[in-house]
């Protein structure tokens, strides 16, 4: 007996759900593909990178990991960019968080998670670095909402600083970084309107955070 066989089922139903609509669909992209953007996301379940954008197979280079980090010695990460930047020449990438975050919200409070707890030091430290501004907001979940925005500014300006980027950037190939958020709560999103297309339009963003 197959394990899972319901989700093996439900495979079967969508390809050929997309065979019926688009014949050629799948021998087309076995010969290649050629997304224009690269997503970088959060794992979470609500928040299908696809289905979010109503983008196909073929059409968005996906990286997810809890929080949409990008984390400089994160090789993984990096190695998804650089295929995405020198290989794939995609135009956009795309930085997406979402409120509600678990990832945000365990970086927040100041209970033990175990392992989980090293990589959400990236995001307290994003906390501490706008530490008067959250406090400020009195309202709890406001300032959850807010440090999921402002944790997706800060990873747009990592995406800009990686050598991947700037080297792209350096020979004249065009990129623009978005940061964007996603809300779980209605399914829409929201550009928080810093896109960055230069070194100089990510030094301007750098110095008004
Ligand atoms: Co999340």
């Amino acid at each position: 007996m197959k394990a899972l066989p319901h989700l093996f089922e439900s495979n079967k139903k969508w390809a050929s759900k997309i065979r019926a609509s688009h014949p050629e669909f799948f021998s087309r992209l076995v010969e290649q593909q050629a997304p224009e953007y690269l997503w970088i996301g959060c794992s979470d379940s609500r928040v299908p990178a696809n289905e979010i954008v109503g983008l196909l197979p073929g059409e968005l280079f996906v990286h997810r990991n809890l929080a949409n980090l990008l984390i400089h010695t994160d090789m993984n990460c990096l190695s998804v960019l650089q295929y995405a930047v020198d290989i794939l020449k995609i135009r956009h990438v795309i930085v997406c968080g979402h409120y509600g975050c678990g990832g945000i919200k365990a970086a927040m409070d100041n209970t033990p998670h175990g392992l989980v707890d090293n990589w959400l030091r990236h995001v307290r430290d994003i906390q501490q670095r706008h530490q008067a501004k959250l406090e400020a907001i009195r309202n709890k979940s406001e300032r959850l909402r807010r440090l999921c925005e402002l944790n997706a500014v800060e990873q747009v300006i990592n995406v800009g600083n990686t050598t991947i980027i700037q080297d792209a950037w350096g020979r004249g190939q065009k990129i623009a970084i978005h940061g964007w958020i996603y809300d779980i709560a209605d399914g829409l999103l929201k550009d928080l309107s810093v896109c960055i297309t230069s070194l100089k339009e990510l030094n301007i963003l750098q110095e008004k955070r």
